[in-house]
Protein backbone atom coordinates (compact mmCIF):
# COMPACT_ATOMS: atom_id res chain seq x y z
CA UNK A 1 0.00 0.00 0.00
CA UNK A 2 1.47 3.61 -0.95
CA UNK A 3 2.53 5.95 2.19
CA UNK A 4 -0.04 8.36 0.86
CA UNK A 5 -2.83 5.43 1.17
CA UNK A 6 -1.90 5.86 5.13
CA UNK A 7 -5.90 7.00 5.52
CA UNK A 8 -7.24 3.56 4.28
CA UNK A 9 -6.70 2.08 7.31
CA UNK A 10 -5.87 4.49 10.03
CA UNK A 11 -6.40 4.23 13.39
CA UNK A 12 -7.78 7.74 14.43
CA UNK A 13 -7.58 8.92 18.10
CA UNK A 14 -10.41 12.20 18.29
CA UNK A 15 -9.21 14.72 20.77
CA UNK A 16 -11.80 16.51 21.97
CA UNK A 17 -9.73 20.12 22.99
CA UNK A 18 -12.29 21.19 25.50
CA UNK A 19 -11.64 18.40 27.48
CA UNK A 20 -8.63 16.62 26.76
CA UNK A 21 -5.65 18.61 29.10
CA UNK A 22 -5.86 22.47 30.13
CA UNK A 23 -2.03 23.45 30.34
CA UNK A 24 -3.17 27.02 30.93
CA UNK A 25 -5.37 26.39 34.35
CA UNK A 26 -8.32 27.72 32.72
CA UNK A 27 -10.15 24.50 33.43
CA UNK A 28 -10.86 24.05 29.80
CA UNK A 29 -8.46 22.05 27.52
CA UNK A 30 -6.54 23.94 25.27
CA UNK A 31 -3.55 23.65 22.42
CA UNK A 32 -0.87 23.65 24.76
CA UNK A 33 -2.33 20.64 26.31
CA UNK A 34 -2.66 18.55 23.27
CA UNK A 35 0.84 19.13 23.04
CA UNK A 36 2.35 17.86 26.36
CA UNK A 37 0.30 15.10 25.88
CA UNK A 38 1.89 13.78 22.24
CA UNK A 39 3.73 11.53 23.96
CA UNK A 40 1.05 9.63 25.69
CA UNK A 41 -0.67 10.05 22.25
CA UNK A 42 3.06 8.30 20.37
CA UNK A 43 2.64 5.69 23.15
CA UNK A 44 -0.89 4.78 22.41
CA UNK A 45 0.29 3.51 18.82
CA UNK A 46 -2.52 6.06 16.84
CA UNK A 47 -1.88 7.00 13.33
CA UNK A 48 -3.87 10.41 13.49
CA UNK A 49 -5.71 12.89 15.47
CA UNK A 50 -8.59 14.28 14.68
CA UNK A 51 -9.31 17.44 16.82
CA UNK A 52 -12.82 18.78 17.16
CA UNK A 53 -13.09 22.91 16.16
CA UNK A 54 -10.55 24.96 18.13
CA UNK A 55 -11.43 27.98 16.05
CA UNK A 56 -12.80 31.07 17.40
CA UNK A 57 -15.96 30.93 18.35
CA UNK A 58 -18.47 32.40 21.29
CA UNK A 59 -19.00 28.94 22.55
CA UNK A 60 -22.82 28.12 21.54
CA UNK A 61 -22.10 24.68 20.41
CA UNK A 62 -18.85 24.11 21.84
CA UNK A 63 -16.83 25.59 19.01
CA UNK A 64 -19.27 24.29 16.45
CA UNK A 65 -20.45 28.10 16.20
CA UNK A 66 -16.92 29.33 14.26
CA UNK A 67 -16.49 33.45 13.68
CA UNK A 68 -13.17 32.84 12.52
CA UNK A 69 -12.47 29.76 9.83
CA UNK A 70 -8.85 30.91 9.83
CA UNK A 71 -8.27 31.41 13.93
CA UNK A 72 -7.72 29.95 17.01
CA UNK A 73 -9.78 31.03 20.26
CA UNK A 74 -7.53 32.74 22.38
CA UNK A 75 -8.96 30.40 25.02
CA UNK A 76 -7.63 27.13 23.39
CA UNK A 77 -4.18 28.92 22.21
CA UNK A 78 -2.41 31.06 19.85
CA UNK A 79 -1.84 30.30 15.64
CA UNK A 80 2.05 29.48 16.18
CA UNK A 81 0.52 27.25 19.18
CA UNK A 82 -1.70 24.88 16.59
CA UNK A 83 1.52 25.28 13.92
CA UNK A 84 4.34 23.71 16.32
CA UNK A 85 1.12 21.35 17.65
CA UNK A 86 0.89 20.02 14.22
CA UNK A 87 4.60 20.15 13.29
CA UNK A 88 5.53 18.03 16.76
CA UNK A 89 2.82 16.16 15.71
CA UNK A 90 4.45 15.35 12.33
CA UNK A 91 7.40 14.41 14.29
CA UNK A 92 6.04 11.65 16.01
CA UNK A 93 4.48 10.15 12.94
CA UNK A 94 1.38 10.99 14.00
CA UNK A 95 -1.24 13.01 10.92
CA UNK A 96 -3.47 15.65 12.41
CA UNK A 97 -6.87 16.24 10.84
CA UNK A 98 -9.15 19.45 12.05
CA UNK A 99 -12.67 19.95 12.23
CA UNK A 100 -14.65 21.86 9.25
CA UNK A 101 -18.01 23.55 9.96
CA UNK A 102 -19.32 24.62 6.55
CA UNK A 103 -23.34 23.62 7.23
CA UNK A 104 -23.28 26.97 9.52
CA UNK A 105 -21.15 29.58 10.75
CA UNK A 106 -21.91 31.70 14.56
CA UNK A 107 -24.44 34.28 14.52
CA UNK A 108 -21.33 36.54 15.60
CA UNK A 109 -19.41 35.48 12.01
CA UNK A 110 -18.32 39.00 10.46
CA UNK A 111 -20.97 37.46 7.17
CA UNK A 112 -23.78 37.12 9.55
CA UNK A 113 -23.23 40.28 11.44
CA UNK A 114 -23.19 42.43 8.11
CA UNK A 115 -26.33 40.48 7.23
CA UNK A 116 -28.46 41.64 9.81
CA UNK A 117 -27.50 44.82 9.18
CA UNK A 118 -29.27 44.90 6.16
CA UNK A 119 -26.00 44.48 3.44
CA UNK A 120 -27.77 42.21 0.88
CA UNK A 121 -24.80 40.13 -0.33
CA UNK A 122 -23.98 38.89 3.19
CA UNK A 123 -27.80 38.39 3.39
CA UNK A 124 -27.54 36.30 0.45
CA UNK A 125 -25.27 33.99 2.16
CA UNK A 126 -27.76 32.61 4.53
CA UNK A 127 -31.07 31.62 4.13
CA UNK A 128 -33.37 34.98 5.72
CA UNK A 129 -37.28 34.02 4.41
CA UNK A 130 -40.26 36.08 5.16
CA UNK A 131 -42.37 34.16 7.70
CA UNK A 132 -45.90 32.54 7.34
CA UNK A 133 -49.34 33.34 8.30
CA UNK A 134 -50.86 37.06 7.60
CA UNK A 135 -48.22 39.20 9.76
CA UNK A 136 -45.62 36.82 9.07
CA UNK A 137 -45.60 35.50 12.71
CA UNK A 138 -45.24 31.76 11.48
CA UNK A 139 -41.68 30.19 10.27
CA UNK A 140 -40.80 30.01 6.59
CA UNK A 141 -41.57 25.84 6.31
CA UNK A 142 -41.89 22.97 9.26
CA UNK A 143 -38.21 22.03 9.91
CA UNK A 144 -37.16 21.46 13.16
CA UNK A 145 -33.68 22.45 14.84
CA UNK A 146 -31.56 19.12 15.42
CA UNK A 147 -32.09 20.43 19.06
CA UNK A 148 -35.33 21.21 19.14
CA UNK A 149 -37.59 23.98 18.48
CA UNK A 150 -38.09 25.28 15.21
CA UNK A 151 -35.19 25.47 12.85
CA UNK A 152 -36.27 29.24 12.45
CA UNK A 153 -35.70 32.84 14.67
CA UNK A 154 -36.89 36.00 13.06
CA UNK A 155 -34.88 39.11 13.69
CA UNK A 156 -35.71 42.73 14.00
CA UNK A 157 -37.02 43.39 10.50
CA UNK A 158 -39.35 40.44 10.68
CA UNK A 159 -37.61 37.95 8.38
CA UNK A 160 -36.34 34.74 9.30
CA UNK A 161 -33.08 33.13 9.12
CA UNK A 162 -32.72 29.23 8.95
CA UNK A 163 -30.82 27.19 11.83
CA UNK A 164 -30.57 23.40 11.77
CA UNK A 165 -28.70 23.75 15.11
CA UNK A 166 -29.01 26.09 17.71
CA UNK A 167 -29.96 30.06 16.80
CA UNK A 168 -26.28 30.76 17.49
CA UNK A 169 -25.75 28.39 14.48
CA UNK A 170 -27.11 30.30 11.08
CA UNK A 171 -26.92 28.04 8.22
CA UNK A 172 -24.99 28.91 5.11
CA UNK A 173 -26.47 29.10 1.31
CA UNK A 174 -24.61 26.77 -0.77
CA UNK A 175 -25.84 28.01 -3.73
CA UNK A 176 -23.82 31.40 -3.49
CA UNK A 177 -20.63 31.30 -5.15
CA UNK A 178 -19.20 33.05 -2.79
CA UNK A 179 -19.98 30.74 0.29
CA UNK A 180 -18.13 27.74 -2.39
CA UNK A 181 -15.09 30.13 -2.83
CA UNK A 182 -14.45 31.23 0.82
CA UNK A 183 -14.34 27.37 1.96
CA UNK A 184 -11.50 26.40 -0.83
CA UNK A 185 -9.82 29.07 0.66
CA UNK A 186 -10.40 28.07 3.94
CA UNK A 187 -9.06 24.44 2.96
CA UNK A 188 -6.01 25.71 1.69
CA UNK A 189 -5.66 27.99 4.75
CA UNK A 190 -4.80 24.69 7.06
CA UNK A 191 -3.46 23.04 3.91
CA UNK A 192 -0.78 25.19 3.43
CA UNK A 193 -0.12 24.93 7.18
CA UNK A 194 0.40 21.10 6.73
CA UNK A 195 -2.85 19.75 8.15
CA UNK A 196 -3.29 16.40 6.81
CA UNK A 197 -7.35 16.35 6.36
CA UNK A 198 -10.45 17.70 7.73
CA UNK A 199 -13.26 15.92 9.61
CA UNK A 200 -16.33 17.33 7.73
CA UNK A 201 -19.60 18.44 10.04
CA UNK A 202 -22.56 17.76 9.02
CA UNK A 203 -21.18 17.04 5.64
CA UNK A 204 -24.77 16.04 4.20
CA UNK A 205 -26.65 18.92 5.44
CA UNK A 206 -25.03 21.80 3.24
CA UNK A 207 -27.36 21.71 -0.17
CA UNK A 208 -30.93 22.65 1.14
CA UNK A 209 -33.68 21.42 -1.82
CA UNK A 210 -34.98 24.31 -3.98
CA UNK A 211 -37.36 26.48 -2.54
CA UNK A 212 -37.02 25.09 1.08
CA UNK A 213 -40.42 23.11 0.87
CA UNK A 214 -41.85 21.46 4.27
CA UNK A 215 -40.56 18.76 5.18
CA UNK A 216 -43.96 17.05 6.03
CA UNK A 217 -45.18 15.30 2.72
CA UNK A 218 -42.56 15.62 0.56
CA UNK A 219 -41.03 11.97 1.61
CA UNK A 220 -37.39 10.83 1.65
CA UNK A 221 -34.90 12.34 1.50
CA UNK A 222 -35.69 15.01 3.78
CA UNK A 223 -35.60 18.91 1.94
CA UNK A 224 -32.42 19.55 4.25
CA UNK A 225 -30.34 16.77 4.34
CA UNK A 226 -28.31 14.48 1.51
CA UNK A 227 -29.39 16.61 -1.41
CA UNK A 228 -27.61 15.33 -4.68
CA UNK A 229 -26.49 18.62 -5.67
CA UNK A 230 -24.05 18.54 -2.50
CA UNK A 231 -22.07 16.36 -4.08
CA UNK A 232 -20.64 19.23 -6.74
CA UNK A 233 -18.86 21.05 -3.33
CA UNK A 234 -16.84 17.69 -2.82
CA UNK A 235 -15.76 17.36 -5.81
CA UNK A 236 -14.55 20.82 -5.91
CA UNK A 237 -12.89 20.38 -2.13
CA UNK A 238 -10.97 16.94 -3.54
CA UNK A 239 -9.57 18.86 -6.37
CA UNK A 240 -8.00 21.19 -3.35
CA UNK A 241 -7.25 18.64 -1.27
CA UNK A 242 -5.47 16.46 -4.34
CA UNK A 243 -3.41 19.28 -5.65
CA UNK A 244 -1.40 19.19 -2.23
CA UNK A 245 1.50 16.84 -2.06
CA UNK A 246 0.95 14.57 -0.27
CA UNK A 247 -2.75 14.95 -0.92
CA UNK A 248 -5.19 15.67 1.76
CA UNK A 249 -8.13 13.68 2.78
CA UNK A 250 -11.82 14.00 3.93
CA UNK A 251 -13.82 12.24 6.56
CA UNK A 252 -17.50 13.26 6.42
CA UNK A 253 -19.71 13.09 9.35
CA UNK A 254 -23.14 11.81 7.26
CA UNK A 255 -26.01 10.58 9.40
CA UNK A 256 -27.58 8.86 6.72
CA UNK A 257 -29.20 6.02 7.66
CA UNK A 258 -29.00 4.13 4.14
CA UNK A 259 -25.29 2.89 3.26
CA UNK A 260 -25.52 3.46 -0.66
CA UNK A 261 -26.24 6.81 -0.09
CA UNK A 262 -23.61 7.42 2.34
CA UNK A 263 -21.13 5.83 -0.30
CA UNK A 264 -22.07 7.96 -2.60
CA UNK A 265 -20.01 10.65 -0.77
CA UNK A 266 -17.15 8.78 -1.29
CA UNK A 267 -16.49 7.88 -5.09
CA UNK A 268 -13.28 8.24 -6.68
CA UNK A 269 -13.47 11.87 -7.12
CA UNK A 270 -15.41 12.91 -3.71
CA UNK A 271 -14.42 12.41 -0.32
CA UNK A 272 -12.17 9.45 1.11
CA UNK A 273 -13.84 8.23 3.81
CA UNK A 274 -17.17 8.76 6.03
CA UNK A 275 -18.05 7.94 9.73
CA UNK A 276 -20.12 4.28 9.74
CA UNK A 277 -22.41 5.18 12.90
CA UNK A 278 -24.09 1.77 12.42
CA UNK A 279 -22.07 0.20 14.84
CA UNK A 280 -22.15 2.99 17.25
CA UNK A 281 -26.13 2.82 17.29
CA UNK A 282 -26.59 -1.50 16.88
CA UNK A 283 -27.35 -3.44 20.51
CA UNK A 284 -24.29 -5.25 21.60
CA UNK A 285 -25.60 -9.08 19.38
CA UNK A 286 -23.43 -11.10 17.43
CA UNK A 287 -26.17 -11.29 14.57
CA UNK A 288 -27.04 -7.48 14.02
CA UNK A 289 -23.20 -6.08 14.67
CA UNK A 290 -22.16 -9.10 11.73
CA UNK A 291 -25.14 -8.19 10.06
CA UNK A 292 -23.59 -3.78 10.27
CA UNK A 293 -20.32 -4.93 8.95
CA UNK A 294 -21.90 -6.92 5.89
CA UNK A 295 -23.65 -4.18 5.31
CA UNK A 296 -21.19 -1.14 5.49
CA UNK A 297 -18.27 -3.48 3.79
CA UNK A 298 -20.04 -4.50 0.83
CA UNK A 299 -21.56 -0.47 0.32
CA UNK A 300 -17.89 1.07 0.87
CA UNK A 301 -16.02 -1.55 -1.38
CA UNK A 302 -18.53 -0.91 -4.22
CA UNK A 303 -17.10 2.58 -4.37
CA UNK A 304 -13.48 1.55 -3.71
CA UNK A 305 -13.95 2.99 -0.25
CA UNK A 306 -12.55 1.80 3.45
CA UNK A 307 -15.07 1.34 6.12
CA UNK A 308 -14.92 3.78 9.15
CA UNK A 309 -15.48 2.31 12.13
CA UNK A 310 -16.65 4.24 15.09
CA UNK A 311 -18.10 3.32 18.58
CA UNK A 312 -18.56 6.94 20.21
CA UNK A 313 -17.58 10.49 19.58
CA UNK A 314 -18.56 13.50 21.84
CA UNK A 315 -22.29 13.86 20.40
CA UNK A 316 -23.36 10.01 21.68
CA UNK A 317 -23.68 8.65 25.23
CA UNK A 318 -20.01 7.04 26.51
CA UNK A 319 -19.91 3.63 25.18
CA UNK A 320 -19.64 1.52 28.32
CA UNK A 321 -22.84 2.96 29.76
CA UNK A 322 -24.37 2.14 26.55
CA UNK A 323 -23.72 -1.10 26.57
CA UNK A 324 -24.00 -2.03 30.38
CA UNK A 325 -28.14 -0.92 29.52
CA UNK A 326 -30.93 -2.59 28.09
CA UNK A 327 -29.50 -3.97 24.05
CA UNK A 328 -32.30 -2.86 21.71
CA UNK A 329 -32.26 -1.73 18.36
CA UNK A 330 -33.70 2.09 18.81
CA UNK A 331 -36.84 1.57 15.97
CA UNK A 332 -37.47 -1.44 17.98
CA UNK A 333 -38.25 0.87 20.78
CA UNK A 334 -41.08 3.40 21.35
CA UNK A 335 -39.49 6.78 21.94
CA UNK A 336 -40.92 6.32 25.43
CA UNK A 337 -39.19 3.04 25.76
CA UNK A 338 -36.04 4.91 24.74
CA UNK A 339 -36.11 7.35 26.77
CA UNK A 340 -36.85 5.16 29.73
CA UNK A 341 -33.54 3.12 28.77
CA UNK A 342 -31.37 6.11 28.39
CA UNK A 343 -31.72 7.01 32.16
CA UNK A 344 -32.18 3.33 33.73
CA UNK A 345 -29.55 2.19 36.15
CA UNK A 346 -26.23 1.15 33.96
CA UNK A 347 -24.26 -2.32 34.63
CA UNK A 348 -20.82 -0.57 34.38
CA UNK A 349 -19.07 -3.99 35.06
CA UNK A 350 -21.04 -5.64 32.05
CA UNK A 351 -20.67 -2.22 30.21
CA UNK A 352 -16.80 -2.16 30.36
CA UNK A 353 -16.54 -5.88 29.78
CA UNK A 354 -18.56 -5.54 25.77
CA UNK A 355 -16.82 -2.10 25.27
CA UNK A 356 -13.65 -4.34 25.48
CA UNK A 357 -14.61 -6.85 22.91
CA UNK A 358 -16.44 -4.43 20.77
CA UNK A 359 -12.81 -2.43 20.81
CA UNK A 360 -11.32 -5.64 19.46
CA UNK A 361 -13.84 -6.22 17.05
CA UNK A 362 -13.83 -2.95 15.11
CA UNK A 363 -10.00 -2.73 15.72
CA UNK A 364 -9.61 -6.01 13.54
CA UNK A 365 -12.13 -5.15 10.62
CA UNK A 366 -10.70 -4.03 6.96
CA UNK A 367 -10.56 -0.29 7.02
CA UNK A 368 -10.12 2.66 9.62
CA UNK A 369 -11.13 2.99 12.88
CA UNK A 370 -11.62 5.83 15.20
CA UNK A 371 -11.21 5.98 19.06
CA UNK A 372 -13.02 8.80 20.87
CA UNK A 373 -10.77 10.23 23.89
CA UNK A 374 -11.77 8.43 27.46
CA UNK A 375 -12.79 5.46 25.43
CA UNK A 376 -9.00 3.71 25.96
CA UNK A 377 -9.49 4.33 29.60
CA UNK A 378 -12.73 2.92 30.01
CA UNK A 379 -14.68 6.24 31.09
CA UNK A 380 -18.26 5.91 31.40
CA UNK A 381 -20.72 8.63 31.25
CA UNK A 382 -21.26 11.47 33.77
CA UNK A 383 -25.35 11.15 34.78
CA UNK A 384 -25.62 13.17 37.69
CA UNK A 385 -23.91 16.78 36.34
CA UNK A 386 -26.38 19.39 38.14
CA UNK A 387 -28.21 21.43 35.91
CA UNK A 388 -26.77 24.37 36.32
CA UNK A 389 -23.07 23.08 35.45
CA UNK A 390 -24.54 21.82 31.90
CA UNK A 391 -23.25 23.44 28.58
CA UNK A 392 -24.66 21.55 26.16
CA UNK A 393 -27.67 23.64 24.06
CA UNK A 394 -29.60 20.53 23.46
CA UNK A 395 -30.25 20.89 27.34
CA UNK A 396 -32.37 24.58 27.41
CA UNK A 397 -33.17 24.05 24.01
CA UNK A 398 -35.19 21.01 24.46
CA UNK A 399 -36.95 22.03 27.33
CA UNK A 400 -35.18 20.57 29.11
CA UNK A 401 -36.58 16.95 28.87
CA UNK A 402 -32.91 15.95 27.33
CA UNK A 403 -29.90 16.03 29.26
CA UNK A 404 -28.14 16.37 26.24
CA UNK A 405 -24.17 15.32 25.31
CA UNK A 406 -22.08 16.50 28.38
CA UNK A 407 -22.05 13.60 29.99
CA UNK A 408 -19.49 12.06 27.44
CA UNK A 409 -17.46 15.48 26.84
CA UNK A 410 -16.09 15.74 30.84
CA UNK A 411 -12.82 16.64 31.57
CA UNK A 412 -9.74 13.72 31.17
CA UNK A 413 -8.91 11.95 34.13
CA UNK A 414 -5.10 11.76 33.62
CA UNK A 415 -3.56 11.24 37.57
CA UNK A 416 -3.94 11.50 40.90
CA UNK A 417 -6.98 10.50 43.07
CA UNK A 418 -9.22 13.47 42.99
CA UNK A 419 -10.54 16.25 40.15
CA UNK A 420 -9.12 17.53 38.40
CA UNK A 421 -7.16 14.40 38.02
CA UNK A 422 -4.08 16.20 36.72
CA UNK A 423 -6.35 17.47 33.56
CA UNK A 424 -5.89 21.18 34.83
CA UNK A 425 -2.17 22.13 36.53
CA UNK A 426 -2.30 22.98 40.53
CA UNK A 427 -4.05 25.59 41.51
CA UNK A 428 -5.99 25.82 38.44
CA UNK A 429 -9.86 26.99 37.88
CA UNK A 430 -12.66 24.29 38.79
CA UNK A 431 -12.96 22.29 34.99
CA UNK A 432 -15.70 23.20 32.64
CA UNK A 433 -17.82 20.55 33.32
CA UNK A 434 -17.40 19.04 37.24
CA UNK A 435 -15.55 15.70 37.23
CA UNK A 436 -16.76 12.86 39.29
CA UNK A 437 -15.39 11.45 42.21
CA UNK A 438 -13.98 7.51 42.28
CA UNK A 439 -12.25 8.24 38.74
CA UNK A 440 -8.65 7.45 40.49
CA UNK A 441 -8.90 4.27 39.33
CA UNK A 442 -9.97 5.19 35.67
CA UNK A 443 -6.85 8.14 35.22
CA UNK A 444 -4.36 7.01 32.87
CA UNK A 445 -1.03 7.16 35.37
CA UNK A 446 -3.29 4.67 37.40
CA UNK A 447 -3.39 2.36 34.06
CA UNK A 448 -0.27 2.34 32.63
CA UNK A 449 1.48 -0.55 32.92
CA UNK A 450 -1.24 -2.57 34.91
CA UNK A 451 -2.05 -5.77 32.94
CA UNK A 452 -5.56 -5.94 31.71
CA UNK A 453 -6.13 -2.96 32.21
CA UNK A 454 -8.23 -0.56 29.66
CA UNK A 455 -5.63 1.30 28.63
CA UNK A 456 -2.85 -1.70 28.32
CA UNK A 457 -5.74 -3.66 26.20
CA UNK A 458 -5.58 -1.14 24.07
CA UNK A 459 -2.03 -0.24 23.49
CA UNK A 460 -1.78 -3.75 22.34
CA UNK A 461 -4.51 -3.85 20.91
CA UNK A 462 -3.12 -0.98 18.75
CA UNK A 463 0.33 -2.18 18.18
CA UNK A 464 -1.40 -6.05 17.18
CA UNK A 465 -3.55 -4.57 14.76
CA UNK A 466 -0.93 -2.86 12.99
CA UNK A 467 1.01 -6.20 13.23
CA UNK A 468 -1.65 -8.48 12.05
CA UNK A 469 -4.57 -6.79 10.68
CA UNK A 470 -3.85 -3.67 8.73
CA UNK A 471 -2.29 -5.82 5.66
CA UNK A 472 -4.27 -9.21 6.23
CA UNK A 473 -6.50 -8.55 3.63
CA UNK A 474 -10.48 -8.82 2.94
CA UNK A 475 -12.76 -10.24 5.91
CA UNK A 476 -13.95 -14.40 5.49
CA UNK A 477 -16.54 -15.10 7.90
CA UNK A 478 -16.36 -18.28 9.89
CA UNK A 479 -19.12 -20.92 11.01
CA UNK A 480 -20.27 -19.94 14.50
CA UNK A 481 -22.90 -21.40 17.24
CA UNK A 482 -25.74 -18.98 17.57
CA UNK A 483 -24.95 -15.32 19.34
CA UNK A 484 -21.18 -15.46 18.29
CA UNK A 485 -19.45 -13.49 15.24
CA UNK A 486 -16.45 -14.54 13.83
CA UNK A 487 -13.85 -14.11 10.59
CA UNK A 488 -10.91 -14.34 9.55
CA UNK A 489 -8.17 -12.38 7.61
CA UNK A 490 -4.90 -13.60 6.19
CA UNK A 491 -4.08 -16.33 8.87
CA UNK A 492 -5.48 -14.27 12.08
CA UNK A 493 -9.29 -14.60 13.34
CA UNK A 494 -10.89 -12.86 15.11
CA UNK A 495 -14.00 -14.30 17.76
CA UNK A 496 -16.34 -11.91 19.56
CA UNK A 497 -19.33 -13.70 21.45
CA UNK A 498 -22.83 -12.26 22.94
CA UNK A 499 -23.61 -15.13 24.40
CA UNK A 500 -24.63 -16.22 28.16
CA UNK A 501 -22.52 -19.17 28.23
CA UNK A 502 -19.08 -19.59 26.83
CA UNK A 503 -18.42 -21.11 23.40
CA UNK A 504 -15.51 -23.49 22.24
CA UNK A 505 -12.77 -21.93 20.63
CA UNK A 506 -10.86 -23.36 17.57
CA UNK A 507 -7.16 -24.26 17.99
CA UNK A 508 -4.94 -21.63 17.46
CA UNK A 509 -2.41 -19.10 19.41
CA UNK A 510 -4.02 -16.01 20.99
CA UNK A 511 -3.02 -12.95 20.17
CA UNK A 512 -5.42 -11.27 22.39
CA UNK A 513 -8.25 -10.97 24.21
CA UNK A 514 -10.60 -8.99 25.99
CA UNK A 515 -10.92 -10.68 29.40
CA UNK A 516 -8.03 -12.28 29.40
CA UNK A 517 -7.92 -14.83 32.16
CA UNK A 518 -11.17 -16.27 30.82
CA UNK A 519 -9.39 -17.87 27.36
CA UNK A 520 -8.13 -20.96 29.41
CA UNK A 521 -8.92 -23.84 28.18
CA UNK A 522 -10.11 -22.74 24.64
CA UNK A 523 -13.23 -20.95 25.54
CA UNK A 524 -14.49 -17.74 24.45
CA UNK A 525 -16.28 -16.31 27.44
CA UNK A 526 -19.66 -14.56 27.63
CA UNK A 527 -19.18 -10.64 26.46
CA UNK A 528 -15.86 -10.79 25.18
CA UNK A 529 -13.59 -11.13 22.25
CA UNK A 530 -10.28 -12.81 21.23
CA UNK A 531 -7.65 -12.50 18.46
CA UNK A 532 -6.25 -15.74 17.39
CA UNK A 533 -3.54 -16.94 14.62
CA UNK A 534 -3.55 -19.84 12.98
CA UNK A 535 -0.89 -22.35 14.20
CA UNK A 536 1.45 -23.39 11.89
C1 LIG B 1 -22.10 17.52 14.64
C2 LIG B 1 -21.16 17.74 15.77
O1 LIG B 1 -20.45 16.56 16.03
C3 LIG B 1 -22.00 18.20 16.94
O2 LIG B 1 -21.26 18.23 18.12
C4 LIG B 1 -22.59 19.54 16.60
O3 LIG B 1 -23.47 19.92 17.63
C5 LIG B 1 -23.37 19.50 15.29
N1 LIG B 1 -22.68 18.78 14.26
C6 LIG B 1 -23.63 20.88 14.77
O4 LIG B 1 -22.45 21.47 14.28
Amino acid sequence: MAATDWWRTALVYQCYLRSFSDADGDGLGDVNGIRSRLPYLAGLGIDALWINPWYPSPQADAGYDVADYRGIDPAYGTLAGAEALIEEAHELGIRVLLDIVPNHTSDQHPWFQAALAGDAAARARYHFRPGRGADGAEPPNDWTSMFGGPAWTRVGDGDWYLHLFAPGQPDLNWDDPEVRAEFLDVLRFWFDRHVDGFRIDVAHGLVKAPGLPDAHGVGEPHPAWDQDEVHGVYRDWREVADSYDPPRIFVAETWIGDNERVARYLRADELHTAFQFDLLLAPFDAAGMRAVVEGALAAATAVGAPATWVLSNHDVQRVVTRYGRRQVWEDDASVEQRLADATAPSDLRLGRRRARAAALLTFALPGTAYVYQGDELGLEEVEDIPDERRRDPVFEQSGRTLVGRDGCRVPIPWEDSAPPYGFSPPGAAETWLPQPEGWADRTAAAQTGVPGSFLELYRSAIALRREHWVDAGPLTWLETPPDVLAFRRGDVECWLSTSAAPVALPDGEVLLASVPADVDGGLLAPDSAVWLRSRG
